[in-house]
């Protein structure tokens, strides 16, 4: 295959050429002063042929992250690709893949997708691959989906989430796979959701509906400076990864009418980073996740240190930022920090319910502004939806460790429903630094139903009676005596 002109590697084997045939022309100043113009001369060649636009990814990749500067550059086209939004790409894409899964050990390769629209069927990434979708490239999921293979269910749901048995894979797809990037001058990946949702309304599928980008049993995946959108099911759901990185990221779904359009998932991940995103979608922004009642229990692969910052999320159906309702496996050391959350139904939620099991501890969520939603934080113990009849009753999953600091905002209906229950109280939470501007002045707009916890300093509006007071100084000033309290109404 073809090496495109302008490859961080040929430069490079130029550099080394002039070093070799330098010393042999020092003997004269007249030569030095013209060795010294070549030089300058073919530095600035180099440079310009290296800003072409797609091969920015060459010159602004710091030199520590070897892996992102591949040696070798595809482009599509290169494989019989055509982006007129006609053509079907799906050959295409496989045949660059095989290419680059062969030069794995020299450090892999990328595969530019320029300026134009990709039809594609799912396909699937390899290890050492950056993915670059260059300015105004789009790679669209064609929308028959007999056109997507089926795969089994995730191990830790037992089902596909829709429908017994087998599901549609995902649009792309990856799985035991290591240093992965997708990236680009954002580009887009068009999932086509609309057929699909559709056909999911008026209950013409038999299978669960694939995910736009879906990483398995993978490590160091790093998903950058791109647009996803319209994805006919959960957007990027990373399932069983480790090291994450998901930055400056656009993810786009009609807020309503595109059901289960989550944005991202991390789903029994480890050492996740989501930052400087923005999404607005049909269901939760994002949604932490580790299986589904005994099936994630058996599985048993937790989330763990999660760290989410800087986004603007809506979500006019669900959250802005979610863990659960699947959160079998556990879910332990969460950061969600600089979160605006707009004109959304929810800004914040935990949810789960009997038969989970599994646990949710050690969150913290810091400066978060809420602006026109109707409720700000939620945790929801009663969510009861099984795959099946066969979940542990008994199974309760526990949540303790939630803390809020520097919670602002205005236009908010209900600021706090964290609705335990007797099986499932919310142990230790901590709220300091509150103050949410409110549409109701009524009263028990801060609800809870067995809460166990304190509130430090002041806190606006009055916190419920569930909570011991504290003061600026960490001061006990007044102990609950009523941590069952059920203030919890759902009419508003
Ligand atoms: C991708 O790889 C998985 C696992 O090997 C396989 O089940 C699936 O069919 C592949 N998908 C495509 C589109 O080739
Ligand atoms: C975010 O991505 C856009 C293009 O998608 C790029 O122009 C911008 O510089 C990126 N921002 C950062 C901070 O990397
Ligand atoms: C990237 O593209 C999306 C969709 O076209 C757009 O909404 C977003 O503002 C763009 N991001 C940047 C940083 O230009
Ligand atoms: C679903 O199953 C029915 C009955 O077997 C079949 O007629 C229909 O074509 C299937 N639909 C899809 C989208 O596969
Ligand atoms: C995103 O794009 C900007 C502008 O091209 C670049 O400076 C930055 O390094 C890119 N970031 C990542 C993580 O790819
Ligand atoms: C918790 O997660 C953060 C990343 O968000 C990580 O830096 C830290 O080491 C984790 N702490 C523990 C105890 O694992
Ligand atoms: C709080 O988050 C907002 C974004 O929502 C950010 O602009 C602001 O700088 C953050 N404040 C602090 C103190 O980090
Ligand atoms: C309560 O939660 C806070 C974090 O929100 C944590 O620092 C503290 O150790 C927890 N206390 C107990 C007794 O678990
Ligand atoms: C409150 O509920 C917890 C957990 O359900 C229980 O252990 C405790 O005894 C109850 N306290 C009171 C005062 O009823």
């Amino acid at each position: 295959m073809v090496e495109t002109s302008a490859s961080g590697g040929r430069s490079h084997y130029q550099r080394l050429d002039l070093k070799r045939w330098i010393p042999a022309f020092l003997s004269s100043h007249k030569t030095l002063f013209s060795v010294l113009w070549i030089v300058g001369f073919a530095t600035v060649f180099i440079w310009q042929r290296n800003i072409v636009p797609g091969l920015l990814v060459f010159r602004t990749a710091p030199a520590s992250s070897s892996s992102e500067l591949r040696p070798v550059a595809f482009n599509l086209k290169d494989f019989g690709g055509v982006g007129d939004g006609v053509t079907v790409n799906t050959k295409a894409f496989e045949r660059a893949v095989s290419a680059i899964a062969k030069l794995g050990k020299r450090g892999g390769g990328q595969l530019n997708v320029q300026s134009g629209f990709w039809l594609t069927g799912p396909f699937n990434l390899t290890s050492h691959m950056t993915l670059f979708l260059e300015e105004d490239a789009v790679i669209l999921g064609i929308e028959d989906e007999k056109f997507w293979p089926l795969m089994p269910p995730l191990p830790s749901y037992g089902y596909g989430r829709e429908h017994p048995g087998p599901r549609y894979g995902s649009l792309i797809h990856g799985q035991y796979l290591k240093d992965v990037v997708i990236t680009g001058d954002n580009g887009t990946i068009n999932g086509q959701g609309q057929a699909w949702w559709k056909k999911y309304r008026q209950k013409l599928l038999n299978h669960t509906r694939g995910p736009l980008v879906q990483i398995m049993w993978s490590s160091n995946i790093r998903i950058s400076n791109i647009t996803l959108r319209d994805s006919p099911f959960w957007t990027l759901h990373p399932f069983a990864c480790k090291d994450v990185t998901i930055t400056n990221v656009t993810i786009l779904a009609p807020v309503l009418e595109a059901p289960n359009t989550d944005g991202i998932d991390p789903d029994s991940c480890e050492n996740v980073v989501i930052e400087d995103c923005y999404i607005s979608v049909g269901d939760d922004g994002i949604a932490i996740k580790s299986g589904w009642d005994q099936y994630g229990i058996a599985y048993g692969r937790p989330s763990t240190n999660i760290l989410i910052r800087n986004l603007v999320v809506r979500s006019m159906v669900s959250a802005g930022v979610s863990i659960g309702s699947e959160m079998s496996g556990g879910v332990s050391n969460v950061t969600v920090e600089n979160v605006h959350v707009w004109e959304s139904r929810r800004a914040i939620r935990i949810k789960t319910s009997p038969g989970r099991g599994g646990y949710v501890r050690n969150v913290n969520y810091r400066n978060l502004t809420f602006d026109n939603v109707r409720v700000g934080i939620v945790i929801k113990t009663d969510y009861n939806e099984h795959p099946d009849d066969g979940y542990d009753r008994k199974a309760f999953p526990i949540l303790e460790g939630i803390s809020f600091t520097g919670i602002h905002g205005q236009g908010v209906r209900v600021p706090v429903r964290i609705h335990g229950s007797e099986d499932i109280p919310v142990m230790n939470v901590t709220f300091r630094d509150m103050l949410v501007g409110i549409t109701y002045k009524k009263k028990h707009i801060f609800q809870c139903a067995f809460v166990q916890g304190r509130v430090i300093g002041t806190v606006f509006p009055v916190p419920c009676e569930n909570l011991d007071q504290y003061d600026e100084q960490e001061r006990l000033a007044k102990r609950s005596t009523s941590q069952n309290i059920t203030e919890i109404d759902y009419d508003f």
